[in-house]
């Protein structure tokens, strides 16, 4: 069991990692802050699994379900919670439980941070993803038709309930998505959570409560040292200038955790290319990627049009591309102006 604290502009809030955390909310739910007015916002693949389940275990509570799918992260999603949440009578001392992967924590939480000019949201991530990553720093947001991510705002959660064990009904391959950031936070920050992996693979079992809680506690790290994302918070895109761009490239063919995984190992390579990290890094990540069953090859792209896709990054400032690169495991590095003939010499190595 764990509670991590955490420093917010908004005052401090903590985040729970305990297995089996789901069947005590009911007896824990004024610690939690859930007797009162709640909506439980989840999907359609979750109310069945756990959404019908929590709201049961409330003493006021109202199910809300959405569509499934990134494809549902807009704003016509938003409107339908607003009047979800008129309809079930939520006022300005209610609050709203995200219960779901990454896109309904941040759909709802964009929600929770508009309605009646934000009201109280704690959030319940599903994913792994969500848990290490999406479901921490107070971001929320949702799609517009001409980009990701394109309208949101800072909202700071209450609290953060993560049960480990909903991970055994997530799907494998989400799951190894998690991983890929999971490993990310690894490399920005905690040696121990990669050798745990890597013990992982040669047979030794795998501690997830504490993987969690370690990749976790890295996230934490970084945006109370940078809430706003200012400075320091850059070092979480590690990876994420080549991901975004593969994903755009292959219409979204790749799932995010797989191109991150890629894009790691492009970000490895580009570190030594340029002489900032060690070559010796780049084989021993790319084989702990490919052990948990992540690619670190994209196959199919045009290089050209990959470049292009990363030279609209909003982080690249007038043209200036802006790379977050790794000298060791544990100092990220932001790298600027970095010579397109090299970006291209690693787009090179890692599209088949
Ligand atoms: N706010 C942030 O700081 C931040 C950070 C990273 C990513 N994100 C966002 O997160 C989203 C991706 O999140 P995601 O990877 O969790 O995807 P997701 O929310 O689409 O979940 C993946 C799939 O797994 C299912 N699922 C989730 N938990 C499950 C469980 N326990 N059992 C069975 N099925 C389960 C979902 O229904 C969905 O079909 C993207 O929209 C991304 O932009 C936000
Ligand atoms: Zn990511």
């Amino acid at each position: 069991m764990a509670r991590l604290p955490v420093e917010s502009p908004e005052g401090q809030y903590d985040i729970w990692i305990e297995p089996r955390l789901f069947e005590q909310v009911k007896a824990r739910a004024t610690e939690f802050g859930l007797n009162r007015r709640t909506a439980v916002v989840t999907n359609t693949t979750l109310a069945p699994l756990y959404g019908e389940a929590l709201t049961a275990a409330l003493p006021d509570a109202a199910l809300v379900v959405m569509p499934d799918g990134e494809a549902h992260k807009n704003l016509d999603t938003v409107a339908s919670l607003y009047s979800e949440f008129v309809k079930a009578g939520l006022d300005r001392s209610s609050v709203v439980i995200a219960l779901g992967g990454g896109v309904v924590g941040d759909t709802a939480g964009f929600a929770a941070a508009t309605y009646m000019r934000g009201i109280s949201l704690v959030q319940m991530p599903t994913s792994l993803l969500a848990m290490v990553d999406s479901s921490v720093g107070g971001k929320v947001g949702v799609d517009l038709p001409q980009g990701k991510n394109l309208v949101g705002a800072f909202k700071q959660p209450e609290c953060v309930l993560i049960d480990p064990d909903m991970l055994a009904t997530l799907p494998t391959r989400e799951y190894r998505c998690g991983l890929a950031e999971m490993i990310k936070h690894g490399l920005l920050a905690d040696a121990l959570i990669l050798e745990k992996i890597t013990d992982a693979l040669a047979g030794n079992l795998l501690d997830m409560p504490m993987l969690i809680e370690r990749a976790v506690q890295v996230k934490i790290n970084v945006v109370q040292s940078d809430p706003y994302e200012k400075g320091a918070r850059a070092h979480l895109n590690l990876g994420h200038t080549f991901a975004h761009a593969f994903e755009q490239v292959s219409g979204y063919a790749i799932p995010h955790g797989e191109a991150v995984a890629v894009g790691l190992a492009a970000a490895l390579r580009l570190s030594a290319r340029l002489e900032y990290g060690k070559p010796e890094l780049v084989g021993q990540i790319e084989a702990l990627l490919r052990g948990v069953g992540l690619p670190v090859r994209a196959s199919g792209l045009d290089a050209e049009a990959v470049y292009a896709a990363m030279a609209t990054d909003k982080k690249w400032r007038a043209g200036k591309s802006r790379f977050i690169l790794l000298k060791r495991v544990g100092e990220p590095v932001i790298v600027e102006d970095v010579p397109p003939g090299e970006v291209m010499a690693v787009l090179a190595e890692v599209i088949e």
